[in-house]
């Protein structure tokens, strides 16, 4: 398994049932008792999920609550300044609630109408071919607990609040809708590890932290900028490449901090003929052959 993709604390079942979340040493929770069996008990719900089933309710406590109402707050502000034009108006669409954490049912009901997007309960990782795959279907897999009340600004593990303000806003527009389930086909198409794991970089390097020109500025549509306070005031003094999918499918990078290296579209159209074509397109041959050519 590629540890490359995302990164995820191990979700631990034990024969009894007992779920544990095993949180590194240098996670801002990681010494909070309460933080510690709220993690527990959410990935439990995930765990228990059986498919067909509507997403787990979770009763999210005040000071949940509160980490989202204040993280909703910064990016209400660093949205309208950096973010593309195309994710503003989805947003507006699916008009996320700013003051309490919604249910993912609930945010996955509204997606149905807008653009046949869905959520489904992730306890932890989920199998790259899986993750994937699913986008085909018009599924996001995605976990339902929050990031830790003393780093709002940022955090390497995605979290309901990069599930929801990150992913689901962007999945409020038909385009990017399409570009996910692209990516999605994609994945369920190719053969081999090598080509998946291609497959998979390019889309973080696009639908996560991909950015394009607008206006004569660089603007953010990747959900991983578009969910971070902190990391959405830095990315646009990052090296910044001009879209090469081959490129993006052989760079490397750390999951754990803001990513420096980022690729720009200049425009939706042009990220759909290149990104959009790649994925509709692709196989093991041609995903091969692009790997090669970048020489590494
Ligand atoms: N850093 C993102 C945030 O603070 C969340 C995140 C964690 C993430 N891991 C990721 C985003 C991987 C994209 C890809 O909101
Ligand atoms: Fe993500």
């Amino acid at each position: 398994m590629m540890e490359e993709a995302q990164y995820f604390a191990p979700v631990i079942q034990d024969e009894h049932g007992e779920v544990t979340v095993e949180l590194a040493k240098s996670h801002p929770g990681f010494a909070d008792p309460v933080y510690r069996s709220r993690r527990n008990a959410i990935a439990r719900l995930a765990l228990e999920h059986r498919s067909g089933d509507p997403v787990p309710v979770v009763e999210y406590t005040a000071e949940e609550h509160e980490v989202w109402r204040l993280v909703s707050r910064e990016l209400q502000a660093k949205h309208r300044r950096y973010a593309v034009r195309e994710f503003l108006e989805a947003k507006e669409r699916l008009a996320l609630p700013q003051d309490r954490i919604p249910q993912l049912q609930e945010v996955s009901d509204r997606l149905g109408e807008l653009t046949g997007f869905g959520y489904l309960p992730a306890a932890g990782l989920v199998p790259l071919r899986e993750f994937y795959g699913s986008l085909a279907d018009s599924l996001f897999h995605s976990t339902q607990y929050i990031r830790h009340h003393s780093a709002p600004f940022y955090t390497p593990e995605p979290d309901v609040i990069h599930e929801v303000i990150g992913h689901g806003n962007t999945l409020a527009s038909d385009r990017f809708a399409e570009l996910y389930r692209l990516a999605g086909r994609a994945a369920r198409r190719v053969e081999s590890q090598e080509a998946l794991e291609f497959v998979s970089k390019v889309f973080w390097f696009t639908l996560e932290f991909g950015v394009m020109t607008e206006g004569g500025e660089v603007k953010a549509y990747g959900a991983g900028i578009l969910s971070s306070y902190g990391e959405i005031e830095e990315f646009q003094k990052m090296n910044i490449r001009p879209l090469d999918i081959a490129a993006m499918g052989t760079t490397g990078y750390d999951i754990t901090k803001y990513q420096d290296v980022l690729f720009c579209a200049e425009s939706l159209d042009h990220l759909e003929d290149v990104v959009g074509t790649f994925w509709a397109d692709c196989d093991d041959d041609s995903i091969a052959a692009l790997a090669a050519s970048a020489g590494s």
